[in-house]
Order: structure tokens, then sequence, then C-alpha cells
């Protein structure tokens, strides 16, 4: 029962769109009408501001973190076993993918990941950032750092923790990143992947 609270609770905390949040209170477009549709930080910097893309990428990777921070703070408290921070670390990612409060049209993952990464061990989150941020400068594709990291997540856990049930919530939470990012893979295969920092003419 308590595990089952707590992963309703990790949902509903995942379903806080930051993107469409912040863009809300600073003036600009519904990130889900330009760019790539996405509402999540790589897109918001699509309408030149910066400001609301940060911060867009700090409340999405905050929330994740939150969650399961909070879920390990109160597992023993509760009786919740690992399998349920597991369910917590999957629960509140699902949330930014299909956020209840938002129509359930949500992100592709990759802020709220590594917040849950951050949350679960703070060496495995900055090594799968530092992966993104090795990518990115490489590349300036913000999906292809994406998905590189992504498959690193899994293999960077399972080396240094071994297979659980977390190993399990990470390789789930990665696998629909990626099919999250099927688009930015098509594009990418066709030179059509648009770098970090190109504006959409349809924002404002
Ligand atoms: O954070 C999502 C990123 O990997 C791709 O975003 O807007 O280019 O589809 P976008």
């Amino acid at each position: 029962m308590n595990t089952a609270i707590f992963a309703i609770v990790a949902y509903l905390i995942g379903s806080i769109s930051f993107a469409v949040v912040v863009s809300r209170v600073v003036g600009l477009s519904d990130p889900r009408t330009y760019g790539s549709k996405n509402p999540g930080a790589t897109n918001v910097l699509r309408s030149g501001n910066k400001g609301a893309a940060i911060a867009t990428l700090v409340g999405d990777a905050a929330k994740g973190w939150f969650a399961v921070w909070l879920a390990i703070l109160l597992a023993p408290k509760f009786g919740v076993a690992t399998a349920g921070i597991a369910l917590v670390a999957i629960a509140v990612f699902l949330g930014h993918l299909w956020p209840i409060f938002f129509r359930f049209v949500g992100g592709k993952g990759v802020a709220t990941a590594l917040g849950v990464l951050l949350g679960i061990n703070i060496w495995l989150g900055l090594a799968v950032a530092l992966t993104w941020l090795a990518v990115a400068f490489a590349s300036r594709y913000s999906s292809l750092a994406a998905l590189v990291a992504s498959v690193c997540a899994p293999v960077y856990f399972g080396v240094v923790f071994g297979i659980n049930e977390l190993f399990f919530a990470i390789v789930a939470m990665c696998s629909l990143l990626l099919y999250r990012h099927n688009q930015n893979i098509a594009n990418l295969m066709a030179g059509k992947e648009s770098k970090i920092g190109s504006k959409s003419a349809e924002a404002k």
C-alpha cells in the first residue's frame, strides 16, 4: 500500500511540466506548438530565451531528483523496499512523459531521467551528465547526446552496483527515453536534426 502511494505521489510530481509552466510564467508560447513541439529545455531554447531553457532544465531535473530522494529518505519509515524506490523512479519519469496535469502530452524525459539518476546516486548522475555534455559539445546535437547518455546509464550502474531492481528501472526508463526520441533518430539519420542553439521561427 505504501509503495503504491509513493509511486502515485512520484507520478504527480513528474506530471509538473516545467517547460509549459516556465513558458507561461515568462510569457513565451507553449513549447508544444513550435520547434520539435517537445515540452523540454532543448525546445524552449529554440524560443531564444536561455533563462527559460535553464529554468526548465533545472525544474525537470529537480523533480526527478526530489521524488527519488524523498522516497529513499522515507522508505525505512514506511517499510518500502528497494523495488519501491525503483517504482518511484519509473513513476516520476512516466509523469513527465504522460503528465496528468497537461492532457498527457509530456516530454522526452532527458532532464527528468538525469534527476532520477542523481537521486539514485550522485556519481552515477554526474557521470551520465558528463557523457551528455561531451557528446553535445562534440556534435551540437542535444538528442544524440541524450541517446548516447541513455545507453551508457544502465551500463555505468550495472558495472558499479550490479544487477538489482534499480538497474531494471534504469533500463526501463532509458528504453522509454530512446523510444520517445524516434523522430530525432529519423532526423539524425536523414541529416535534418536541428543543432543546439538554432532558433524556431514559430516561437515568440
Ligand atoms: O531533451 C530532449 C532532446 O533530447 C531533444 O529535444 O526538442 O530536439 O526534440 P528536441
